[in-house]
């Protein structure tokens, strides 16, 4: 066996034997990530934050602007677009000679930026899973951490100490980029903002397909019921049967158990987790915290009292 192989094999052998932040720089904020999601130590300072958050929007109309239900998606992610951008650009004109005005300019439009997207953030962020909120934790703060820092930049340049404040933007960037991170590993790796209930357009079978007889369904009591690879959450009004997908677009929770209510448009479904309200009729959001429809199915009874269903074309 020649030596270069025998240097190889050894040198797989070693990466094997690594923890997975050992395998190098590009792995260690993701490993950093991970091991915030489990930082128990974080739950003492973010149980007490979210009920205050809590009090503070308590679920309505507010809460449900910052949410971004008249959005149909997240409202934080899109308002962190403005002070990214603004204290981006004015970092990268602290290069560019004779532009201090600007970079002055564009600090103070992204700590005006920063003020909406928190509000955003802590409102969705009151409503998450205990690994999100550990991770959103630290997230928070570096955008908080950011926010200082700029803010601290653009008082330095304002009482003419140009170079100490292109120093502390530089420190800011750092500061939102780690933020910036560790948002994004909440969102694509622990799903925070995205739809629980996306899956559903692609397990559904197409066409009508039996239910269950509708005798076997309680009269207005939400029932779980099988189609399939999914579980639905049905609703019997008389002859009227109502179906959406039982797992929450927003994270998951199990609408069957839920609560019902009524709504001008028909009757309505309150998960058990965090509240998210959809309508039956056709898994319209009512109130956040979700922002994405619930699946819903079309229903008929046909003989024999057989409850078939196909799922609903979304509304237009
Ligand atoms: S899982 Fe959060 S509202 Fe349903």
């Amino acid at each position: 066996m020649s030596r270069s192989h025998d240097r190889l094999s050894a040198r797989r052998a070693t990466r094997a034997r690594l923890p997975l932040s050992g395998r190098g720089l590009l792995s260690a904020p993701a490993s950093l990530a991970r091991r915030l999601e489990h930082a128990e130590a974080l739950d003492r300072m973010a149980r007490p934050l979210a009920r205050a958050v809590g009090r503070a929007v308590p679920a309505g109309a507010q809460a449900d602007a910052l949410h971004g239900v008249w959005l149909g998606q997240p409202v934080h992610p899109v308002l962190t677009a403005l002070p990214l951008g603004f204290w981006t650009s004015a970092t990268v004109l602290d290069f560019v000679p004779g532009t201090e005005r600007a970079s002055q300019i564009l600090l103070a439009l992204g700590l005006a930026g920063a003020l909406p997207t928190a509000a955003a953030g802590l409102a969705d962020w009151s409503a998450l899973h205990r690994e999100q909120q550990r991770v959103g934790l630290a997230h928070a703060a570096s955008g908080a951490g950011a926010s200082v820092l700029f803010a601290a930049s653009l008082l330095a340049r304002v009482l003419g100490r140009t170079t100490g404040g292109r120093v502390l933007a530089l420190g800011g960037l750092a500061a939102i980029t780690a933020g910036s991170f560790l948002g994004r590993h909440m969102a694509f790796g622990l799903g925070a903002g995205a739809s629980h209930a996306e899956p559903v357009a692609h397990l559904a079978p197409l066409g009508w397909h039996d239910l269950c007889r509708i005798y076997e369904l309680p009269d207005g009591r939400l029932a779980r019921r099988q189609l399939g690879y999914l579980t639905l959450a049905v609703l019997r009004q008389g002859s009227d049967v109502m179906a959406v997908a039982d797992q929450c677009a927003h994270l998951g929770g199990p609408l069957h158990q839920g609560s019902l209510s009524e709504s001008p448009d028909g009757p309505c479904v309150t998960c058990p987790w965090h509240g998210s309200t959809f309508a039956l009729t056709d898994g319209s959001v009512v109130h956040g915290p979700a922002t994405a429809p619930q699946p819903a199915f079309d229903s008929r009874i046909v003989e024999g009292g057989m409850v078939q269903v196909r799922p609903a074309r979304p509304a237009q």
